[in-house]
């Protein structure tokens, strides 16, 4: 996957939305995303997955469009949580599993990154999205999918204009899970504002903080080691954190991005998740 600079703006115009207006996709914007996920292959920093045979055509991770015109992927559960309404279009994103097995965290890590892509394609291009992970019909989305042997639909997002205004429902949903609490730059990177960090890495992780994560639980943490910025983990996770982790990195990326640092990732053992290592 490339990764675009002008999703940087997106990152801060980006929140989730769940109630959307009944509208249309237009074809040419749905042409954009189409494009999107054609050329969306192995996530660029991903690591090689160990599920993927040696010589396989086939990414650990991909997104596609889907049309469910009876808006019925997004079930919704106590609370609303996941319940999206008055769109018929909708992206899932996809992982590959070993035999039928759960798909590994590296391969959600790939999904993460891969769907925040989209997520922050569509952004820029004016739509609504939200990741869902919970609260949809797998079965229904593996029927409207054409998944290969071993793929699975590990998330999915609709895609549409939200409403203007934010539904009591939705408004009172955010609410519930602290959409839009994030934590302190200093609580993600301890001595990021007293130290001598390089700029890209304060760019870095600012533009972490803005990443979502499933019940907004924000697992990342960091310290720079070196030339290098470490992403740690938060001492509980909730489900989602290897897709989170994926999201992150794509953030990360782009706010070093934005301060002219592009590097590579090395996958680390716990505690730590990744290391991004500026180039040169
Ligand atoms: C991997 C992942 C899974 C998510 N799953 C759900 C879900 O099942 N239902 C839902 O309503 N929101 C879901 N969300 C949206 C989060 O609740 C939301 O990103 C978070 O509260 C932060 O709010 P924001 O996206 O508006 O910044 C998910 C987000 C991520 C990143």
């Amino acid at each position: 996957m490339d990764v675009r600079a002008q999703w940087y703006d997106a990152l801060s115009t980006r929140i989730s939305r769940r109630r959307f207006d009944g509208r249309s996709v237009p074809p040419d914007l749905r042409e954009r995303l189409e494009v999107f996920c054609d050329g969306a292959n192995a996530p660029a920093g991903a690591p090689d997955s160990p599920s993927v045979e040696p010589g396989a055509v086939t990414a650990p991770a991909r997104a596609c469009l889907v049309d469910d015109p009876a808006q019925q992927l997004f079930t919704g559960i106590i609370g609303g949580y996941g319940k999206v309404t008055g769109t018929p279009l909708a992206a899932a994103f996809i992982g590959r599993a070993p035999s039928g097995d759960d798909v590994p965290d590296d391969v959600q890590a790939a999904v993460g990154y891969l769907g925040e892509g989209f997520i922050l394609e569509a952004t820029g291009l004016g739509l609504g999205t939200c990741w869902i992970a919970a609260s949809f019909d797998h079965v229904g989305a593996a029927e409207l999918v054409d998944l290969t042997p071993g793929e699975q639909v590990v998330a999915i997002t609709p895609v549409g204009y939200p409403t203007r205004d934010q539904a009591a429902g939705e408004r009172l949903l955010r609410t519930m899970v602290k959409a839009s609490a994030r934590l302190s730059v200093e609580k993600l990177a301890p001595g990021i504002l007293d130290c001598d960090w390089p700029r890209w890495a304060v760019s870095a992780v600012q533009a972490a903080r803005l990443a979502p994560s499933g019940a907004n639980r924000q697992p990342w943490r960091f310290r720079l080691d070196g030339d290098s910025l470490v992403m740690g983990r938060a001492e509980k996770l909730y489900c989602t954190a290897p897709i989170d982790f994926g999201i992150a990195r794509l953030h990360v990326e782009l706010g070093a991005q934005h301060e002219g640092v592009s590097g590579s990732w090395t996958m680390q053992s716990e505690p730590d998740v990744a290391r991004f290592t500026p180039a040169g």
